[in-house]
């Protein structure tokens, strides 16, 4: 074909498009977010406080609802915790809420142990995680998550420290939950008690280590008014579902005698810096930072605890797999151990019980041998006896008959002549003599 003809043919087949519209990956953000609404959110906050500090209102005024609620009694032989799950809509976002309540929290006469609860019902739910994950079929995607994303810690307003209970807690919590302290029901202390008593919690938590969560400083977006925040914790909050007019506005508030505690006004209170914060900033960071610290440190130390590792003694990278060969071979190898031994074990005893029994034979033995020895003397004896018997009774009989013949003769002497007396006399005393000698 000619260029010229070429030419032509492309100009007659070429189509013409037009754009339905924006093409480019520019998209994909907005894919991931209608992934994600369709898919809902879920939320867990672990309220630490305790009984009767404003848990349960302050609660209620974050998500400006009433949740089912009843008062703990302060009589719990020990620290419970209480799920309570709900579902949440705001425009069409769909949130799995949970609040977990550390009931009867302080109230124990002994505290040593009050921690426990909470930091076992925190392991738990990253154990379920964990097996949800290693499960060959899995199904994270429509997995109720419920691993605590905050933990709320809620500070008594005594104007003076925390108390050791809050310091050891906190301590065995941070490791396992995104801490945020908050000094409850904060009208009740005077504004320049406050200052210095928010000065003092954080520097008792610096002295002793207690790692809180950070507003995350690292997004341009958000880094300003987060490093902001960090400098205002721990927030002193009010909390109250009760509406008061204030001018010509209905608010939230507390009402006193001597005037109004509003609850979102930011010169009384930091309850609108903790909704921000937790709910409106920094949630998916929360939700982030469980998954990727808190989680991921849970899922490290349980795997190790197994026995799996990254790398071999030589820091060489160690796949799952050979980790489970060298495990399976490790245990084939004790097992093989373990019935080595039993067995062992087993001939062992079989020889201690037949040397017992060879024992119990020979003793056996000697006492038939002993009591034959006696049988046979016994015999003996009773034989010799009889035969004295015998001979006795022999000797009776030969008398017998001597005294029988006697008196017979003795009979006939009488009827017969007297000549005939000295002959029988005669007889008569060899019968005698013979009966002497017997
Ligand atoms: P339990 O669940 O029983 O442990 O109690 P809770 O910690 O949930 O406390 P709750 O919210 O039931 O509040 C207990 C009492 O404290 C109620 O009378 C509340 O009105 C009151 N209260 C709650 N928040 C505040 C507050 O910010 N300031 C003051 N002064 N009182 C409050
Ligand atoms: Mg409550």
């Amino acid at each position: 074909m000619a260029a010229t003809d070429l030419e032509r043919f492309s100009n007659e087949e070429k189509r013409n498009l037009s754009l339905g519209g924006h093409v480019g990956f520019d998209s994909l953000p907005d894919q991931l977010v209608s992934k994600s609404v369709t898919q809902g959110f879920s939320f867990n906050i672990l309220c630490v406080g305790e009984t009767g500090i404003g848990k349960s209102t302050l609660m209620n005024t974050l998500f400006n609802t009433t949740f089912e609620t009843e008062e703990a009694s302060h009589y719990e032989s020990a620290v419970r915790l209480r799920p309570r799950t709900y579902d949440l809509q705001e425009s069409n976002v769909h949130l799995k809420l949970t609040i977990v309540d550390a009931v009867g929290f302080g109230d124990q006469i002994n505290k040593d142990e009050s921690y426990r609860p909470i930091v076992e019902y925190i392991d738990t739910q990253f154990e379920n995680y964990l097996q949800e994950e290693l499960k060959i079929r899995r199904s994270l995607f429509n997995y109720h998550d419920t691993r605590i994303h905050v933990c709320l810690y809620f500070i008594t307003p005594t104007g003076h420290s925390l108390k050791s209970l809050d310091l050891v807690t906190m301590k065995k919590l941070d490791s396992k939950v995104n801490i945020i302290p908050i000094i409850a029901k904060a009208d009740t202390i005077s504004k320049s008690e406050l200052h210095k008593f928010k000065i003092k919690i954080m520097s008792e938590l610096v002295s002793n280590g207690v790692q809180i969560y950070q507003f995350p400083t690292d997004d341009e977006a958000v880094a300003e008014i987060n490093s902001v925040m960090n400098a205002h914790l721990p927030f002193a909050v009010v909390g109250s579902t009760e509406e008061v007019k204030v001018g010509n506005k209905l608010v939230r508030a507390r009402q006193y005698p001597w005037g109004v505690v509003q609850v979102e006004n930011e010169s009384h209170c930091d309850f609108v810096k903790l909704r921000e914060m937790l709910i409106r900033v920094n949630m998916e960071d929360l939700r982030e930072q469980t998954h990727t610290r808190h989680y991921e440190l849970y899922r490290r130390c349980k795997l190790e605890e197994m026995g799996f590792k990254d790398t071999d003694p030589d820091n060489q990278p160690f796949s799952l797999q050979e980790t489970y060969e060298t495990k399976r071979k490790e245990f084939l190898g004790e097992l093989q151990r373990k019935e080595e031994e039993m067995r062992q074990m087993f001939v062992n005893k079989v020889k201690e019980t037949e040397a017992e029994l060879k024992e119990k034979e020979r003793e056996l033995h000697e006492k038939f041998e002993h009591l034959k020895r006696i049988h046979q003397e016994e015999k003996r004896k009773v034989e010799e006896k009889r035969r004295e018997l015998e001979e006795e009774m022999n000797a009776f009989n030969r008398r017998k008959v001597a005294v029988e013949t006697l008196q017979s003769q003795s009979l006939q002497a009488t009827s017969q002549q007297p000549l005939k007396k000295d002959k029988d006399k005669k007889k008569q005393s060899s019968y005698l003599s013979l009966l002497h000698i017997n």
